[in-house]
């Protein structure tokens, strides 16, 4: 295949061109404004990135279609909050269309009047700097003239689906040993080990190398396996709750919806989700990739120290 044919089919193909981009984890945040007449706007995005130092400046893009995007136009500053990991809602609030998304949202008024949302990892306070046409939106660059920075772990979009950060295990360890005298560096080794956190989280990682292969190769991303996974259980079906019960924003349900719906997997009516018998049977075939694969990790340990195993994790997750 050329390179020109694969460009046409992403020409003819804007879903899956998403889907593709959705491979790239970024974070999320929410981009705030308010012009003179006291109007308010905030639209989730994960198109921000930082552009330069010195000067400070950063950038977003806005769909062209945005009803926001007059207020962002006028307004002489906006505010970049990059939202942490307990922001969910908020995010999924501040995507949607023609709902007064500052009802019950707590912020303070910052540089230009810009709303600066409470909670965060991070904001960056920005003076409009230039705008420029980029194909269907338009590129929002700023400069930074205040920031704060309260470091809490950032919310995590991926393949469609809200995730969380987790440190590398194994870069930890490495580091660490390279890092230190060796003496020092075997007494902190030593820790780690019976570090309960590193523990977890290196078990995690080495869970998920395995697992999520397997998972892949079925050809779902993450959005389309959780929808298929949280139906198949029946813990959830109407479609207005998914985005809060499965961390998903609602047109990532759609979009995943839609591929499952093509597929003949699932039907969807009066705003519910239903499985077909063909969307049952895959949604059993990927739990059972899931139980395989717990078999296997867990093969070599008798049952009772496994289910004490489960007993502790679930107590440590808060799951009754
Ligand atoms: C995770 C996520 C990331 C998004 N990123 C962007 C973005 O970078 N730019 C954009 O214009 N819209 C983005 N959206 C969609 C907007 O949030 C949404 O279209 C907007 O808030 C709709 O309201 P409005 O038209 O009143 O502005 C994103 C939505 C989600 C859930």
């Amino acid at each position: 295949m050329n390179s020109r044919q694969s460009m046409d089919e992403i020409a003819i193909d804007l879903m899956q061109f998403r889907r593709a981009l959705g491979n790239f984890a970024t974070g999320v945040t929410i981009v705030t404004a308010q012009n003179d007449q006291g109007e308010k706007v905030g639209v989730t995005a994960n198109s921000f990135n930082s552009v330069s130092l010195d000067p400070p400046l950063i950038l977003w893009s806005i769909d062209k279609n945005s009803s926001s995007f007059s207020v962002f136009e006028q307004a002489t500053h906006f505010a970049v909050n990059i939202l942490s990991g307990s922001q969910i809602e908020l995010s999924n609030k501040f995507s949607r269309r023609n709902i007064d998304k500052y009802e019950g949202t707590s912020y303070q008024t910052g540089a230009g009047k810009a709303p600066v949302l409470d909670h965060c990892s991070a904001v960056f306070e920005c003076e409009r700097h230039e705008i420029i046409e980029g194909g269907d939106h338009w590129i929002i660059i700023g400069k930074v003239v205040k920031f704060h920075d309260q470091g809490r772990s950032p919310l995590v979009y991926h393949q469609g689906a809200y995730s969380g950060v987790i440190p590398h295990p194994l870069l930890q360890l490495k580091d660490t040993v390279q890092a230190e005298p060796e003496d020092l560096g075997q007494l902190h080794q030593g820790h780690l080990y019976s570090n309960v956190c590193y523990l977890m989280s290196r078990a995690f990682k080495f869970y998920q190398t395995d697992y999520i292969p397997k998972q892949l190769v079925t050809g779902f991303r993450t959005s389309e396996a959780r929808l298929l996974l949280v139906l198949g259980s029946g813990t959830a079906s109407n479609k207005a709750d998914l985005p809060r019960d499965i961390a998903m924003p609602m047109r990532e349900v759609e979009q995943a919806a839609t591929i499952l719906k093509k597929d003949g997997l699932m039907v969807e009516s009066d705003g519910f989700f239903k499985l077909t018998e063909k969307g049952k049977k895959t949604a059993h075939y990927l739990f059972d990739i899931a139980d395989s694969h717990q078999n296997e990790v867990f093969e070599k340990y008798p049952e009772q120290e496994k289910e004490v195993f489960i007993k502790i994790l679930k107590d440590i997750a808060g799951i009754a």
